[in-house]
């Protein structure tokens, strides 16, 4: 069970990336080519969140049931918070997780409330992007202190 989530949460890593950079993208060039808000940016945008929630259950549902690291530091919380990697995991990545989907959910609520589309575009781009931004920070990259693989097989 642990390794099935691990992988699905590996592999969605991709897919939420993916989806942020072009609801971002979307949103940039609508802004600047100042281009109708249309289905396919809702579409953009709804995709990115939906996927973002789907990896953020996956990833409690490792946090607090499944992860040997998590839940063996939480046994000992103070002691494992001196170590640098079992800290990324107990606390930076979900805390970092969380700030971005917070950033995305209400990107999704204050561009269906904008009253232009240019203002639409420019909230997908500015809430997306960044929530996107945060993804790319708390992800443990290869190249980052606390690193993971690129592709799970
Ligand atoms: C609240 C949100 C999240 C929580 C609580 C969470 C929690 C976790 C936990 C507990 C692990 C496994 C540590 C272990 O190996 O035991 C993990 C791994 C990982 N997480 Fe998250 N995560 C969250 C969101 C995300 C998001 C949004 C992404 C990227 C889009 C992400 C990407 C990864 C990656 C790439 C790994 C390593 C997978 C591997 O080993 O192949 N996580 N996460």
């Amino acid at each position: 069970m642990f390794t099935l989530t691990l992988t699905l949460h590996s592999l969605m890593r991709w897919a939420v990336v993916l989806l942020g950079i072009y609801a971002t993208g979307r949103g940039k060039l609508g802004w600047f080519f100042r281009k109708p808000w249309t289905g396919a940016d809702d579409t953009a945008g709804r995709l990115f969140v939906i996927a973002f929630d789907v990896q953020v259950l996956l990833g409690l549902l490792l946090y607090l049931v499944l992860s040997p690291i998590t839940t063996g530091a939480f046994r000992h919380l103070a002691a494992a918070m001196q170590n640098g990697v079992v800290r990324f995991w107990v606390a930076e990545h979900i805390t970092i997780m969380i700030a971005a989907l917070a950033l995305a959910h209400v990107g999704r609520v204050r561009l269906r409330r904008a009253s232009t589309d240019r203002a639409r575009h420019f909230t997908a781009a500015l809430f997306f992007g960044l929530a996107t931004l945060l993804v790319l920070l708390g992800t443990p990259w290869p190249f980052m202190p606390v690193a993971r693989r690129l592709w799970p097989f």
